[in-house]
Formats: C-alpha cells, structure tokens, sequence
C-alpha cells in the first residue's frame, strides 16, 4: 500500500484549481442508468471512486468512453445486466446509488448491501423503505438488496433521518415514477441540487432541491444531455485550512465561494483575511498562527461533517481551546489517536472533541482510516516537526484528485512512497 511522508514546513502559498465535486458525479454517474441515449458528463475528477462507478457500470454492460480531459460518455443501450457485486460495493458505499435508477427504468436490481465503515454503521433503511413506497418489491437477502417492481408510483416520502444519497436514490427513481412523489426532510446538499438540474436537463421534472421538500412529477422516459459537475466544496475547504492552518496564503480557482459559506466563516472567525469572487477564493493568514474554533456538525448548510477532521488538525495547532462536536456520523474521530500520537491534545468526551492547540506538532508514523482523517492526517504532517508517513493512502486517492502534486505546488515538502 502506498504511502504519502510529509516533512513538516512553513506556511503555504499559491494557487490551486478545484476538481469537479466527487459527491456530485457519483450521483450523476448513477443517473446515466436513466437515460435513453447517450450523454456526456464533464469536469468529472480523476478519483479512484470515479473509476470504481465507471467499472460498476461497464460490468453491466453499460458503455463508456473517456477523453483526456476526463469527459465521460455513457450509452445503455447495451446494458444487459442490473447486478452490483460486493466486491465493488464494499470498496465504495456510494454504489448504493445505482438502486434507483435500475428499478426505475429496468424494473429489477440486485445490489449488495454496502455494510459499513470506518466511520459508522451506513444504514440503507431509508432508501429501501422509500423505494417499497413507490411499490417495489425489495427483499433483503443474503448480504444483497433484491428488488424488483412494474412501474414504480408516487408516493409521499418522509424521511426520518437527512440522508444525502438516500434522498439522491429516491429522487432518481421517483423521476421514472408514475404521479407526483414529495421527499419530505430531503437533504439539501449542493451535490443533490446538481444532481436535480442534471436530471432536469434530461427532462425530470423536479422542483425544490436545495429545500427540504422536493417535488418529482414523474415522467414516462429521460433522455441523454451533456452535463458540466460543480466543483468539489470539500477539497476547496480542505485546501483553505492547509493554508490556514501554516499561516500561509492561497489563491483557489475554479470553485464556487457560496458553497462553503459556513466553512469560511469559521476561518474568518479564526483569523484569516478571506476575499471571494465569482469563481475564486484567497485567504490570508498573514504569517499568524490560527485561533481555535468551535464546531458543530451537522446536514447543509450547516457546517459539514466531511470537514469536521480538517478543522481538528487546525485546532491541534491553533490558539486557544476548540470543541469539535460530531452529530451526523457515530464513529467520526478516529483521526484523533492518531493526531494525538503526534502530540496533539485532544480529550474525547462522547461525541465532542476538546482540542487544546499546541504550537507545532512532532512528525510520526499515522495510519489513516476514511477519506477525510486522511486527508487531516497529512495536513497535521504540514505543521509537525520532522517526517509523518501516512499509511492506507487509498482511502485518499478515493476522494482528493492528485493530492500531493498540489501541496507540493503550494511549497508543502511531500511525497509518495510506493509499497
Ligand atoms: C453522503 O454519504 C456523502 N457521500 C458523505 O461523504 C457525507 O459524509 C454524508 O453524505 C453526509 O454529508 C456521498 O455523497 C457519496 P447519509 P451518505 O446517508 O449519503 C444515517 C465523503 O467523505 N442514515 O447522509 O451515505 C447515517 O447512518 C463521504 O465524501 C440512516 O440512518 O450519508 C448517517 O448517520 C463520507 N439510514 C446519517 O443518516 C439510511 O438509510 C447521514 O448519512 C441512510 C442514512
């Protein structure tokens, strides 16, 4: 397994442009299933799970082609089976994604159940309860999600938890649906809205994401589009907090200001100079080190959970007493043992995180265990006095597009060491 050794430095600075958001072409990969033709997705980034999606489809006999600027076409007309198998499944949980649309438009699925990870159980619950509202047949069995259904119905759907991809499942498959479904307590995250506008422009009719009642007035077939992915907000967050947190500067391109708003707030509240514009975002710590922040996860526009380990590793080096507070994910600090065999002091009390900043942490071997402690793994290895080898790289190269090729651009001292 690959590894990534980051020699602690000084601040950051530079310029990095931001990748097409990873939780929004999941989804809109998934939506290809509902298209009579071909379509074109662009601005996809270069992610291990991007290339996981595209083998999940391909199996079933979907064709794909990619260029080299990673615009994908898609083209069903030859699928011929409606199978995800668990050993593409359990590698990444978002296959989930693909239940919808099969059942919607082929009226069979057979999905393994993704189980769960490092940082909780992931139930499915909630997309199966939905799916048997709108008449399908779902049986569970044999560690595979087994259903089958005529035309699905309308159905009023209340979710009793935020579910982004259970509210991207039911969305898609409501779009095929005969009448209108309502989602009600739907996720309002920015990857849904993007996922609604994709299948609008295929000729859904849905009105309201963003909000938490969306709207389907199911029709009788989509067709193909050409479809531009929104940037990532989570990789422009975590590259702000890499500067951050080395009292550095950055210039981030090619991302969208308003999806970080409460993500900016907290640095603006602990000492960065942050200007936005149309499609940019500078912070400036001016040399200083940060102030620590408190944090409260929770669904959009909340501040997100996939930044909550970021902001720990900020708060590891910053000034003051933060409390981090985790409420969407049961098992989400697992970054924390490791941060704290860096010297961090971080005392766990239940689902709240006390981090008392140090100055600078001390480098040391780390393991990471889902894609965003990794990603807080290697910024800790930034501001820490000798060399931090993270280990289990993969969970990285999942969600964050040529990581250290864009560090190393903003002066960070980091590598890859292949097993
Ligand atoms: C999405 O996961 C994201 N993944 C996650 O990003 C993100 O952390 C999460 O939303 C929350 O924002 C993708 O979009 C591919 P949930 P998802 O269903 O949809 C409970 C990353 O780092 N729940 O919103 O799987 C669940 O246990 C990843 O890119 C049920 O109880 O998360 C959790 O406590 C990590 N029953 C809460 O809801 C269900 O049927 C939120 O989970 C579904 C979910």
């Amino acid at each position: 397994m690959d590894k990534l050794i980051i020699s602690g430095g000084g601040p950051l600075s530079g310029e990095v442009r931001i990748a097409g958001a990873k939780n929004a072409a999941l989804p809109i990969l998934a939506a290809t299933l509902l298209a009579d033709g071909p379509m074109t997705i662009s601005n996809v980034p270069h992610l291990h799970d991007i290339t996981t999606t595209m083998e999940l489809l391909g199996r079933m006999g979907v064709h794909l082609s990619v260029d080299e600027k990673m615009h994908i076409e898609v083209n069903t007309d030859t699928i011929r089976d409606f199978y995800a198998p668990y050993e593409l499944v359990k590698t990444m949980r978002a296959s989930i994604l693909v239940l919808g649309p099969l059942l919607a438009r082929f009226g069979r699925a057979e999905v393994s159940l993704p189980g769960g990870c490092a940082i909780g159980s992931r139930p499915v619950n909630l997309h199966i309860d939905g799916l048997r509202a709108m008449g399908a047949e779902v049986e569970v069995r044999g560690g595979y999600i087994h259903a089958s259904s005529k035309r699905l119905k309308a159905a009023r759907l209340v979710l009793d938890v935020v579910t982004v991809t259970g509210t991207e499942n039911l969305m898609m498959a409501a779009a095929l649906a005969d009448g209108e479904t309502l989602i009600e307590n739907a996720a309002r995250e920015p990857e849904v809205v993007d996922l609604a506008d994709c299948l609008n422009s295929m000729g859904a009719r849905i009105r309201g994401a963003g909000t938490d009642l969306i709207r389907i007035e199911g029709v009788e077939s989509l067709s193909g589009t050409n479809y531009e992915v929104m940037p990532d907000r989570i990789e422009t967050g975590t590259y702000l907090v890499a500067a951050a947190l080395t009292g550095g500067r950055i210039l981030i391109r090619d991302t969208r200001p308003p999806l970080v708003d409460a993500v900016l707030h907290k640095l603006r509240e602990s000492g960065a100079q942050i200007e936005t514009g149309e499609d940019w975002i500078s912070l400036d710590m001016k040399g200083g080190r940060p102030r620590s922040v408190d944090i409260h996860t929770a669904p959009y526009p909340a501040f997100p959970t996939d930044m909550q380990a970021q902001f720990m590793a900020l708060n590891a080096v910053a000034e003051g007493v933060g409390m981090i507070t985790e409420t969407v994910f049961e098992n989400r600090f697992m970054h924390v043992q490791e941060m704290q065999r860096m010297g961090a002091d971080i005392r766990l009390e239940g689902n709240t995180a006390i981090c008392r900043g140090v100055p600078r942490l001390n480098g040391a071997p780390v393991m990471a265990t889902d894609l965003r402690a990794s990603a807080s793994l290697v910024l800790a290895g930034l501001v820490a006095d000798g060399d931090t080898v993270v280990d289990r790289i993969y969970h990285i190269d999942r969600g964050y597009e040529n990581i250290e090729e864009k560090l190393a651009s903003l002066g960070a001292r980091i590598q890859r060491m292949p097993s």
